[in-house]
């Protein structure tokens, strides 16, 4: 397929009347549109606006998508356990397929190809099963809370550690390698020493598996981290193994020095959820300050119920005011930054090589903007437009791993009224 438009390869890289071929899996070539269509004289043509890399969504709860709405104007711990808890406690099998098939047709239709989910503690095989059945690409992991947790969510730290593990074997790498596993400790607060150690010795059991949980999110949960360890909570993540290349912390709102320091020293990465730490007031993260120390930030959505939408320009947008107000200077996340963190900081935090840019040889994740859907005036700067203006109801056209997904108002192969 031969696919046309303003390309915005990279960061850096717009190109006019450009174009993307695109052979089974990979991208064969990017280039000037006239040239490539004569290269390319028998290649299926699509024609669109704005032709961008797929987005990465590096932190999302595709579960709790059925509680949007559910616990709106709570700070983290009484929105977590009053609601959001009982909510994931409740949830059967069904409940659970029909959350995380949602979650991945809404992130389709709104141009995140690629998600990092952390599932609920029951049934995330219903997960696995609906990535792989919607085509997106997926770093996921089933939730492990051994102690200070609810009924129907608490578990044994050898039960919950061996159901991981049986996932593992069943999952990671399922769908051709599109799906991958992540260990996914909640948090500090809900996970034992022996939990946190267990989760780091599974993943370095396993190729390629990585770890995803929650960090520093909120000061209220620090404190209660501090006063059972004695530790920061990124010190104690560290101290118990959970930093590394191989770990994406979501949140980092409130970070010490030192913290800092190891976040960098190890190559931890971070994903920034703006949207989410307004909305539960957990703070503004330091993120040009991780930039600037050379820590990989990307960027998430985080569950419905703390941001209530998944739209992922809407997330480049708030991080990129948010750092411009949180420094008081306009110059600071310019739009090139949200999109690296949208994209390629986003394929570190999923932990897939060849993704985030539309370059000859990375794998075939595409997605197309309609810029006039709702808007009449002239685009002057396409990459402006990616993150300051467009909205994930202009994303029209999503390509996962060579394979369109949603296109113009469809999921290919999905009947998504159905799981409406
Ligand atoms: N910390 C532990 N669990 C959660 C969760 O589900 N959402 C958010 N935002 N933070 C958490
Ligand atoms: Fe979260």
């Amino acid at each position: 397929m031969l696919i046309a438009g303003t390309v915005i390869a990279d960061s850096e890289t717009a190109i006019p009347d450009g174009a993307v071929v695109v052979e089974g899996e990979t991208i064969a070539a990017v280039g000037d549109a006239e040239t490539l269509r004569e290269a390319y004289p028998d290649h299926e043509r699509r024609d669109l606006d704005i032709v961008a890399p797929g987005l990465v969504g590096g932190h999302v709860h595709s579960v709790q998508s059925l509680g949007r709405g559910i616990a709106d104007d709570a700070a983290l711990l009484d929105w977590l356990f009053d609601a959001v808890l009982p909510m994931e406690a409740a949830m059967d099998a069904d409940a659970t397929r029909a959350a995380a098939e949602l979650g991945y047709l809404e992130c389709l239709e709104s141009g995140t190809t690629t998600v990092v989910d952390h599932l609920s503690v029951n049934h995330a095989e219903e997960a696995f099963e609906a990535a792989i059945e919607t085509g997106i690409r997926a770093r996921l992991g089933k939730v492990l809370m051994d102690r200070d947790s609810p009924e129907g969510l608490l578990e044994d730290t050898d039960a919950a550690l061996a159901e991981s593990e049986a996932l593992i074997e069943e999952y990671h790498g399922a769908a051709g390698g599109r799906v991958r596993y992540a260990v996914t400790p909640r948090f500090a607060v809900t996970c034992s020493e022996a939990c946190l150690r267990g989760c780091r010795d599974l993943a370095d059991r396993h190729d390629g598996v990585t770890i995803h949980t929650h960090a520093s999110e909120n000061e209220d949960e620090i404190a209660a981290v501090e006063a059972d360890t004695g530790r920061r909570n990124v010190m104690w993540l560290d101290e118990v193994g959970l930093t590394g290349p191989d770990v994406t912390l979501a949140h980092c709102v409130h970070t010490d020095e030192a913290e800092r320091e190891v976040l960098a020293e190890t190559d931890t990465v971070v994903t920034h959820c703006p949207s989410s730490n307004m909305k539960l007031a957990s703070g503004i993260a330091p993120v040009q300050d991780y930039l600037d120390r050379g820590i990989t930030v990307a960027l998430g959505n985080d569950g419905p119920p703390c941001n209530n939408t998944l739209d992922p320009f809407t997330e480049m947008r708030q991080a990129s005011l948010l750092g411009k107000v949180a420094a008081r200077d306009a110059t600071r996340l310019p739009a090139p930054t949200a999109l690296e963190m949208a994209t390629t900081n986003g394929a570190r935090a999923a932990g897939f090589d060849r993704l985030g840019t539309l370059r000859e040889g990375q794998r075939a994740d595409v997605i197309g903007i309609t810029t006039d859907r709702t808007r009449a005036t002239p685009v002057h700067d396409p990459l402006s437009h990616l993150v300051y203006a467009a909205h994930g109801d202009d994303v029209t056209f999503t390509m996962v791993d060579g394979r369109i997904r949603y296109d113009d108002g469809d999921h290919v192969g999905i009947d998504a009224d159905a799981v409406r």
